[in-house]
């Protein structure tokens, strides 16, 4: 299928910020080598090519390595990537591509390509990500893929592709994404690939796999001893899709110790035997799916402890007996345990029997779980779930891949481009930073701690959108090759501090961990100055266009804006709050440009402050500029005009307009008779018509549940309104607001987020 229309608008993260003139102008000058030219020629002529896409493919090879050959890169003349993915190619791909010897990525996917997949990719020692998902390849996977000794992904799903999955597929040390999900691959899962040490993700979804799930799976190492270990041995298996075969057996103990699994999907299958006590230990767990199987006996009441974190949770159509663990039942609706006759307990119409002898309780309806038929669909909220999995689990895979990548570098010093040079990993206390300097295009990327790696390589082929516009730069929305997403900033350089400053600062931010603040996961300095920090994407963008609905662009209807609860408008200033303050008294730094717009909403509208300390990184020019821009929102303390100095008071002020901002459903930028939003709110409620400036939303749901209840939206107020008190030294300190807006409204969350 071809989906040149979405990708469209999307462009290489490169070329959007113009950052790689070497690769954009005329590749390295290097003349490509014999082998790798006809390499190309060979598989030119044995694609088709129907839309025309090869045909520069069409000198005698002076221009395949200056960038003239569509979708080629390369490092001294060698071919290191072939990227062609959504082309239309069909016919075959030819087996002389394991004459391009110094290849690392090869990309096809979504095209039409047959045949098999060739043997000679086990030539190829450099090659790290294979992404051939979405086409009509045929035939075995090849045994030879276990030479590829540094291969990192290999996505061949939604193929034809038959025979068993090769023990060799993980050979290389380095491999962290399988995916053959969508095929026709039969016989047993091997051992190997469920005891593969390095394995992130591993989808096998969708074929013809039988007999027992292998009890093999790698759990937690003990300390590792060599450097190898310690890299590949750190991280374990966080997704691991194995639903709609034919196993059959129990679910391995060993699958029980991989306590950093997040999706676990065995659906469709023919497990039998009980669901394991031990599955409540994985507290990481987010979807859990055994429907569709032979499972028998209770379900544990140690799955109760996953009840706040997993977000799906299946065991429909299985043959399980006696009452459903209360807050499962409460959470998950009775489709998530419906086909079970003996179950009961979690919908009227399957009540359990009053006494505690357990006695069979037909259902209204015993429901006629198809179960296993729907190829490649999701319902909406699956795939969110699904996407949130594997985003998070991505994040980890990057983290790995770069640290590999320098394992790999500093084996092989010396190899591709002189510009490649070695790697470091340089150590912190508690922000351990993952270097690697080069890659083809020079400069430096330092990953901080966290679930997140990725190459240069990696983060400037990402596709990239951009999401907003700012004093100190443009945000992108960057989606890497194995989609997963990231938000990257790139910093004006005029702006930002020069090298040497600059890394020492962001090395202190890319430290500062918590709920509520947008972890730094890595920067990126380029070759000329440039600047990008990488941050985990949040889906539900900034509060300011939370609350004033203007919703991305995917949503056609921009007005059908959900009204936002006071629960939720608490939550936000609460967390908000809890942010600040945690920036204030634990790392004493001040935010500087604390507005509703970067104030960013997590899935569950949890609010992550993002920014903070940003002013730290760029000049003191480009900050006073900061502050005027700010104070045209109206977000501003009114002392900074005369001061130019944010401080922990001018945070609160911001703080306060914040907490107005929930509380009026009102902008800042919107002026009233030529008052800011505080004037304005203070101008109402001196003449006593208090209740007017309250969103209508709020006053509207006064009686409801999650609605406001006494004084609740007065106090709120009162606070705010002490927050921006024009004398700086009134105000309370964040910790303070926090204490107070938990004292007006107690959540349920509370104890749950003193524990984060
Ligand atoms: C090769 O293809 C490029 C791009 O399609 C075109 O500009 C060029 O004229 C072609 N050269 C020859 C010799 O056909
Ligand atoms: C995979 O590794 C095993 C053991 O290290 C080795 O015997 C085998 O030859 C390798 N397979 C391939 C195809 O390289
Ligand atoms: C595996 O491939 C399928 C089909 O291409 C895709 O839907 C799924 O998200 C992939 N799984 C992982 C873990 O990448
Ligand atoms: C599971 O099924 C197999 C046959 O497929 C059977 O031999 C085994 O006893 C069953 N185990 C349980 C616990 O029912
Ligand atoms: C689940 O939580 C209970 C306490 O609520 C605890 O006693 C039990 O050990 C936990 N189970 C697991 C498997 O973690
Ligand atoms: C379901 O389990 C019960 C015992 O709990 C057993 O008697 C019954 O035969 C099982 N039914 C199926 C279809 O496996
Ligand atoms: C659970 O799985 C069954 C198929 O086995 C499906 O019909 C049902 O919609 C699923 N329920 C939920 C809540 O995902």
């Amino acid at each position: 299928m071809l989906r040149t229309a979405s990708s469209a608008h999307r462009r290489c993260l490169s070329a959007l910020l113009l950052l790689l003139p070497s690769l954009a102008a005329a590749g390295d000058g290097v003349v490509i080598t014999q082998a790798d030219y006809q390499g190309l020629q060979a598989i030119k002529h044995d694609l088709s090519d129907p839309y025309g896409f090869l045909r520069s493919w069409n000198d005698t090879g002076l221009g395949a390595c200056s960038d003239a050959w569509t979708g080629v890169k390369c490092v001294q003349g060698n071919v290191v990537a072939i990227t062609l993915p959504w082309r239309g190619l069909a016919g075959r791909l030819s087996e002389r591509i394991g004459q391009l010897t110094q290849l690392r990525r090869l990309s096809l996917h979504d095209n039409a390509i047959t045949g098999p997949i060739p043997t000679s990719l086990g030539f190829l020692r450099d090659l790290r990500g294979v992404y051939l998902f979405n086409n009509r390849f045929s035939a075995a996977v090849p045994t030879s893929i276990g030479n590829c000794v540094a291969l990192q992904s290999f996505d061949a799903s939604n193929n034809l592709l038959t025979g068993p999955v090769p023990p060799s597929v993980v050979n290389s040390t380095r491999i962290m994404r399988l995916n053959l999900s969508y095929n026709s691959i039969s016989g047993d899962i091997p051992p190997e690939v469920a005891g593969s040490s390095s394995l992130v993700f591993l989808d096998l979804s969708h074929n013809k796999l039988s007999g027992h799930i292998p009890d093999a799976f790698a759990g937690s190492k003990a300390p590792s001893t060599s450097l190898k270990e310690a890299i590949t041995g750190s991280y374990l298996l966080v997704f691991l899709d194995l639903s709609h075969n034919s196993l059959d057996g129990p679910i391995p103990e060993s699958l029980l110790g991989l306590d950093k699994m997040q999706v676990v999907d065995l659906a469709g299958n023919k497990i039998n035997g009980t669901i394991p006590e031990k599955l409540g230990s994985l507290t990481d767990l987010k979807t859990l799916d055994l429907s569709g199987n032979a499972l028998t006996g209770e379900i544990p009441k140690s799955l109760s402890n996953l009840t706040t974190t997993l977000q799906a949770f299946n065991v429909s159509s299985n043959n399980l007996s006696g009452a459903v663990p209360a807050s499962l039942a409460q959470k998950f609706g009775p489709s998530s345990f419906a086909g079970n006759i003996q179950l009961c307990g979690y919908s009227a119409s399957a009540p359990c029997p009053a006494s505690p002898s357990p006695a069979p309780s037909p259902p209204a309806s015993p429901a006629q779980m198809g179960g296993t038929a729907r190829r490649r669909r999701f319902s909406p909220k699956e795939l969110e779930l699904i996407i949130a999995g594997i985003v998070v689990g991505a994040l980890i895979l990057l983290a790995l891949c770069c640290m590999l990548l320098c394992f790999l570098t500093k084996k092989r010093p010396g190899a591709g481009s002189g510009k490649q040079t070695s790697t470091t990993k340089a150590g912190g206390s508690g922000g351990a930073a993952d270097v690697e300097s080069g890659g083809e295009v020079g400069g430096k990327l330092v990953h901080f701690d966290g679930p997140m790696a990725f190459t240069v390589d990696d983060l400037l082929c990402a596709t990239a959108e951009i999401m907003g516009k700012s004093t100190y730069g443009s945000v992108y929305k960057a989606t890497l090759e194995d989609g997963s997403v990231v938000a990257v900033k790139r910093l004006r350089e005029k702006m930002s501090k020069g090298h040497k400053d600059f890394e020492a600062e962001v090395a202190v931010l890319g430290k500062i961990r918590h709920p509520n603040l947008l972890p730094l996961r890595a920067y990126y300095l380029g070759p000329k100055g440039e600047k990008l920090l990488v941050s985990d994407l949040m889906p539900n963008g900034s509060l300011s266009v939370f609350l004033q609905g203007q919703y991305s662009s995917d949503v056609i209807d921009c007005s059908a804006r959900q009204p936002i609860d006071w629960e939720t408008r608490m939550t936000v200033a609460k967390g908000t709050a809890r942010g600040l303050a945690f920036l204030h008294d634990d790392m004493a730094i001040v935010h500087g440009n604390l507005t509703s717009s970067n104030v960013l909403l997590d899935d569950n509208t949890n609010p992550k402050i993002a920014d903070f300390g940003l002013s730290r990184l760029m000049t003191p020019a480009a900050n006073s500029n900061v502050l005027t821009a700010a104070a045209a929102l109206g977000c501003r303390a009114p002392e900074l005009s005369k001061l130019k100095k944010a401080s922990a008071k001018t945070d609160v002020y911001s703080l306060g307009v914040t907490i107005l901002e929930l509380l009026t459903g009102r902008s800042p930028a919107d002026t009233t008779d030529g008052m800011d939003l505080p004037q304005w709110v203070a101008s109402i409620v001196k003449e006593e018509w208090t209740s007017q400036v309250f969103d209508l939303e709020l006053t509207r749901d006064a009686d409801a549940d999650a609605g406001p209840a006494g004084d609740e939206l007065v106090d709120t107020l009162k606070l705010a309104l002490h927050c921006v008190d024009q004398s700086p030294s009134a105000r309370p300190d964040a910790r303070e607001v926090l204490r107070q807006l938990q004292q007006i409204r107690p959540g349920p969350s509370e104890e749950i987020k003193a524990n984060e």
